[in-house]
């Protein structure tokens, strides 16, 4: 009887405790809807993609009140949709303060990936890590050849695995956009040549690959206090390893990279790239040893991923809809050069709006749940929400909504964006500015490497329309 009596006791106590862990706050507000816990969890027992899981559960609610609580990575959010709520919030990142994984959960594998980096961090740290970088980030004076270069081996290559493979000869393209991603950012902003699109298998290009398999398991993702306990959990513990792995060898490659050795003097000011802002840096004593890492790993991670996986996007689309290809194909031709200036690129109406329409309707970024409010505030002067109530968007919900995109929204028409360049950048500005168009987020936290995305995005795909079908 004692016997039964504890174990009662003890999952009593258990349920109690559960319960109190997965209730829903009541500070947060009671006028919007919220998703029950096991849609979270979806990913854990079932093999349904993200997007079927929001036309099914989300996009419903997200619509008609614009906001919902849901439960990530261990708590209750709010995610928005709604254009004012998203302004207001991208507006204000004074009281809407961004938090990454090093401030949610500091003791996770992601966290250990990311570290406080320029695109996670808040306040001072942030301006610090602004003012060495921004300008790297921003060149106007981008050299364009090795973009041109590695574009031309890429579509080299993939024409090359085609080749004498039977009919149909389909080619699976993710790990060569992969080698091709992380090529050509290191050329613009660690001046380096991995020799990754040209060598398959270099350790460095592998490891992203082993990183996006390791940190986007749903079972960690939704109950990160998981990885406080790796000696246990051992698939975590690897996952440190790898972590780590990643760190030492990207610092190694670039503080002993070729370029840098074999330089007898100085790069000059308007030749400087990233990397080498962020060293001079460093040997000033402006940021340490840890803020170095952190943000190099973070410019590698960034300027690859996002752009891999919108020529994934361009890919599938080009290939459902052979008539965007042919209109575009008649634009590449009609320029009759085959080395484009950044000029000619910028000039072509239909490439600008089917890259628009491209960050549309596949937004590589498309949810993020990283900023906690600093102080009570009132959410588009409609939701009350208390301190430390964590807040995020869901990009392909914003931009599918026909109360903001019309009837077409969820379409892909890149003629939806106007007929000349200067037009069709100017809407992208006036949607991001209402907070209808977020592929690149917005006001002062905005992405800084938009520009040269585009510029990358244009310039690849030129090559590849002018030379494969
Ligand atoms: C298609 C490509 C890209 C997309 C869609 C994209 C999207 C985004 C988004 C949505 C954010 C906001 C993240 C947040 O709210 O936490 C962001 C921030 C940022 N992005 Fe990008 N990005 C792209 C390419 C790049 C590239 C090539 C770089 C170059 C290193 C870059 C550097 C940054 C930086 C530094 C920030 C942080 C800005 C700040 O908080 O001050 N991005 N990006």
């Amino acid at each position: 009887m004692a016997v039964t009596t504890y174990i009662g006791v003890v999952l009593l106590a258990f349920v109690g405790l559960l319960y109190n862990y997965v209730r829903i706050p009541n500070s947060l507000p009671r006028q919007i809807p919220s998703v029950p816990i096991y849609i979270s969890l979806m990913g854990l027992f079932s093999d349904m993609g993200q997007n079927e899981i929001y036309d099914k559960w989300l996009r419903a609610k997200l619509q008609k009140y614009g906001a919902i609580k849901i439960w990530f990575a261990g708590r209750w959010n709010i995610l928005i949709t709604r254009p004012e709520y998203l302004s207001d919030f991208l507006k204000h990142e004074e009281v809407y303060a961004k938090a990454g994984s090093q401030k949610k959960i500091p003791w996770s594998v992601i966290a250990s990936l990311v570290g406080d980096n320029i695109i996670n961090s808040h306040g001072e740290d942030w301006k610090l890590y602004t003012s060495v970088m921004k300008p790297g980030l921003q060149k106007k004076n981008f050299d364009t050849s090795p973009i041109l270069y590695k574009s031309r081996r890429f579509v080299d290559l993939l024409l090359q695995a085609q080749r004498g493979l039977p009919e149909p000869n389909g080619v699976l393209v993710n790990p060569l956009i992969q080698r091709f991603a992380i090529a050509t950012m290191a050329e613009s902003f660690l001046d380096i040549d991995f020799g990754c699109l040209e060598n398959p298998g270099m350790r460095i290009e592998e490891l992203q690959s082993i990183i996006k398999r390791t940190i986007f398991k749903p079972l960690y993702f939704n109950f990160p206090a998981l990885d406080k306990y790796p000696y246990i959990f051992r698939s975590r513990a690897r996952a440190f390893t790898i972590m780590k792995e990643f760190e030492d060898l990207l610092y190694h490659l670039i503080r002993n990279r070729p370029r840098k050795l074999e330089r007898n003097e100085p790069v000059k000011p308007e030749d400087e790239l990233v990397v080498h802002m962020l060293e001079r840096a460093l040997e000033e004593g402006r940021i340490d040893d840890t803020q170095f890492r952190a943000n190099l790993k973070i410019v590698f991670l960034t300027a690859h991923e996002n752009t891999q996986q919108l020529l994934n996007s361009t890919f599938w689309q080009l290939g459902s809809d052979q008539s965007i290809q042919d209109k575009l194909r008649a634009e590449v031709l009609a320029t009759g050069v085959t080395d484009p200036t950044r000029d000619i690129l910028e000039q072509m109406p239909y490439l600008t709006s089917l890259v628009c329409e491209l960050l549309h309707v596949y937004p590589p970024v498309s949810q993020l749940i990283n900023r906690v409010t600093l102080a009570p505030v009132t959410l588009g002067e409609k939701l009350n929400l208390p301190k430390g109530t964590w807040v995020g968007w869901n990009a392909p919900g914003v931009h599918s909504d026909p109360a903001a995109w019309g009837p077409t929204a969820r379409e892909f028409i890149p003629e939806r964006w106007g007929d000349e360049p200067d037009e069709i950048l100017a809407k992208a500005r006036r949607e991001t500015v209402r907070g209808r168009y977020i592929a690149f987020n917005a006001y002062n936290r905005k992405c800084l490497g938009q520009a040269y995305a585009m510029l990358e995005m244009i310039m690849a795909l030129f090559e590849l329309v002018r030379r494969v079908k």
